[in-house]
């Protein structure tokens, strides 16, 4: 469920008509609804309400503080990849003790910029990180939490750049060799190991894969207690699917009563790992029809948005609805709307039954709040958009438009030059 409706022909998001924002901000932007934030959290994290647990906000699918903050508000946490995402949760105000850092390539800097700023813990994905992450940790004097991230090799059945449960994927440590590494762990100095964790893949629309990976990660809890180690969290990740179009994932309640079947009685505070559940369906790309165009191929609508803008479409092929602004009568069409980069992967749908939209129509790209804004770049020179929060009938410009300005700062012509 979300807040994007119609009302007398006129999309709104809450009670703000996004043409209103359109005009107020220019187009593109991203807008998202703060009622369907607050909401997709509050429905996550209340599935689990009868377990310790800790919803740790996945920051790569939707990084402005501003929605850090609101999920910070509301009592969560951040999942880390990075040393830039570890800066903008501090500044959205996290408690570092709620905070977890994954990732396959931490920099000794980012490690230490970890340690002093206390974070929770590391998902370690390999030996030689571990070893980084102590040496690090003695180096400045600090303890380190510590889960390895396994790799449970279960299918998570999604878009394979998106699989990251398999063996064959980069991430974790496979699972018949993390006894091992275990061990290993325990003898190094400043390292704390707290924790299992893992993360199966992202857009998974069934509960089974949640579930194997679980029971896999349960026999190797096992072995863990039977020698001695405490271990305090298990964190499964994050991945939980929405609709894009006619996917039907499990609700959170689905999802949560699916793995508290298998870890009920586990003796761990539960951590998550969600991104585009939470934020995926509370946002929207807002666009404006440049041109139409017709070829003896084919039909075009060519808007102000690329995929400089929102990438999904063009890496993933994947399918986001498209609406116009204005509600009416209209002839429909098939076409493909493309962006303004000088790539013929620039789109955003092709081949897509749409209203007959006009020249100067917004059109809304809907479930962008996920991957859209954080994975946007300045390619062909483009300012990267603004964002847009709703709150009930007021709009808030949670991060302005980049000027030309922006586009050139840090750079310099050498003197030989000059
Ligand atoms: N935890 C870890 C360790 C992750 O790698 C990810 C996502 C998440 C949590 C959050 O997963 P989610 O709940 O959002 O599925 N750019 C792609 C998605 C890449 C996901 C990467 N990892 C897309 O636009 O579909």
């Amino acid at each position: 469920m979300n807040d994007f409706r119609y009302r007398n022909g006129r999309l709104y998001c809450e009670d703000v008509p996004l043409e209103k924002i359109g005009s107020a901000v220019g187009t593109p932007f991203y807008v998202y609804s703060h009622a369907t934030l607050k909401r997709h959290f509050r429905v996550f994290d209340g599935a689990f309400s009868g377990l310790p647990h800790l919803t740790c906000f996945a920051v790569k699918s939707n990084s402005n503080i501003a929605i850090l903050r609101l999920f910070i508000e509301e009592g969560g946490g951040v999942d880390i990849v990075s040393g830039g995402e570890l800066y903008r949760a501090l500044k959205a105000g996290v408690d570092p003790e709620k905070v977890v850092y994954s990732g396959v390539g931490k920099k000794a800097e980012e490690i230490e910029f970890a340690l002093e700023a206390g974070i929770l813990m590391f998902n370690v994905e390999s030996g030689q990180e571990l070893d980084a992450i102590a040496a690090c940790a003695k180096r400045t004097g600090k303890r380190a939490g510590v889960a390895l991230r396994i790799n449970p090799d279960v299918d998570a059945e999604t878009h394979p750049h998106i699989s990251t449960g398999l063996k064959e994927n980069k991430f974790g440590i496979d699972i018949e060799k993390s006894l091992e590494a275990y061990r290993r762990a325990r003898t190094l100095e400043n390292i704390d190991v707290i924790g299992v964790s893992c993360h199966i893949g992202s857009q998974v629309t069934k509960t089974s894969p949640f579930v194997d990976a679980l029971k896999r990660l349960k026999k190797l809890l096992g072995r863990l207690e039977e020698e001695g180690f405490v271990i305090r969290y298990l964190d499964l990740g994050g991945g939980l699917g929405i609709t894009y179009k006619d996917e039907t994932p499990p609700e959170p309640a689905e999802y949560a009563a699916a793995l508290m079947a298998f870890a009920r009685d586990l003796p761990y505070t539960l951590i998550f790992e969600p991104g585009r559940v939470l934020v995926g369906n509370a946002g929207a790309l807002v666009t404006k029809v440049l041109y139409r165009k017709n070829t003896d191929e084919k039909d075009f609508v060519i808007v102000d948005a690329g995929m400089n803008d929102l990438i999904r479409p063009s890496l993933y092929d994947s399918y986001h609805r498209i609406l116009p602004v204005a509600e009416r009568e209209r002839v429909e069409i098939v076409a493909d709307v493309v962006g303004p980069i000088c790539e013929s992967g620039d789109y955003l749908a092709k081949n897509r039954k749409l209203p007959g939209v006009d020249q100067g129509e917004l059109i809304a790209v809907m479930s962008a709040g996920a991957y859209g804004f954080s994975m946007s770049s300045n390619y062909n020179s483009r300012p990267r958009v603004a964002e847009v929060l709703v709150r009930d009938d007021r709009f808030y410009v949670i991060r302005e438009r980049e000027t030309y300005e922006d586009l050139v700062r840090g750079e310099r012509i050498p003197e030989f030059h000059m």
